[in-house]
């Protein structure tokens, strides 16, 4: 199975792939978390992303595609792999074809959590992620369920970041809907339900 997600901020994108890396073990590559990690290694490519990410705004393709190609690469992937905030735009989607298409691999599925924008405020203003793993929950959570580690704010779930973050996805990611859509692998979830409703209706769709 090799999926992409997509969906808004805080749609719910990587809670549902968390549940589905449990019940199928695929490999759960999700650029967000690979550039907060090299923003806490302070590499080259964290200090190159941060003042993107802080900002709200999309890191640039080349930098972004580098870490997914390298990924799609990794043992763990050969499997099946679920894409967590990639593609985020039409050049991203089109090189993630290609790039599949050398490697004799396609997409089996582009799911979209789909969750209406003041529901989406709310989740993210209270959320809580763990600077350990990357396991995300509801605020009131200070120990991560997972690890043990700390749970912590994100720096871009603040509220004037979250509205900028909405507008690139609105404006860039949005028309990826379409793309796919005219690929014929588009499946649709309405992500404002429990999480538990939600995840039934995704394995519902990529299983049958
Ligand atoms: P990224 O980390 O990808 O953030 P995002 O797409 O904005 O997605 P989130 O992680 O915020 O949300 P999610 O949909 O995974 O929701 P979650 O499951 O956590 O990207 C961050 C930044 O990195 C970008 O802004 C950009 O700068 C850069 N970047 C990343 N990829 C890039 C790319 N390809 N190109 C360029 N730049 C890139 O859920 C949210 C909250 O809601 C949680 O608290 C959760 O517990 C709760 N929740 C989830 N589901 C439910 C439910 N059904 N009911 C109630 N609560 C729920």
């Amino acid at each position: 199975m090799n999926i992409v997600l997509l969906g808004a901020p805080g749609a719910g994108k990587g809670t549902q792939a968390q549940k589905l890396v449990e019940e199928f073990g695929l490999a759960h590559i999700s650029t967000g978390d690979l550039l907060r990690a090299a923003v806490k290694a302070q590499s080259e490519l964290g200090v190159q992303a941060k003042t993107y990410m802080d900002a709200g705004k999309l890191v640039p393709d080349q930098l972004v595609i580098n870490l997914v190609k390298e990924r799609l690469d990794a043992d763990d992937a050969r499997a099946g792999f679920i894409l967590d905030g990639f593609p985020r735009n039409t050049a991203q989607a089109v090189t993630l074809d290609s790039e599949l298409a050398a490697m004799k691999r396609n997409l089996d599925a582009a799911l979209l959590v789909d969750v209406n924008p003041d529901v989406i405020v709310k989740r993210l203003s209270s959320r809580r992620t763990c600077r350990s793993c990357g396991y995300t929950a509801p605020g009131g959570v200070d120990v991560c369920p997972r690890c043990g580690g700390e749970m912590y704010q994100r720096d871009d779930d603040k509220p004037e970041t979250i509205q900028k973050r909405l507008d690139v996805y609105q404006t860039q990611t949005a028309p990826l809907i379409e793309y796919y859509r005219g690929h014929s692998i588009l499946k649709e979830v309405d992500g404002d339900r429990p999480v538990d409703e939600v995840y039934a209706d995704v394995r519902a769709l990529l299983t049958k």
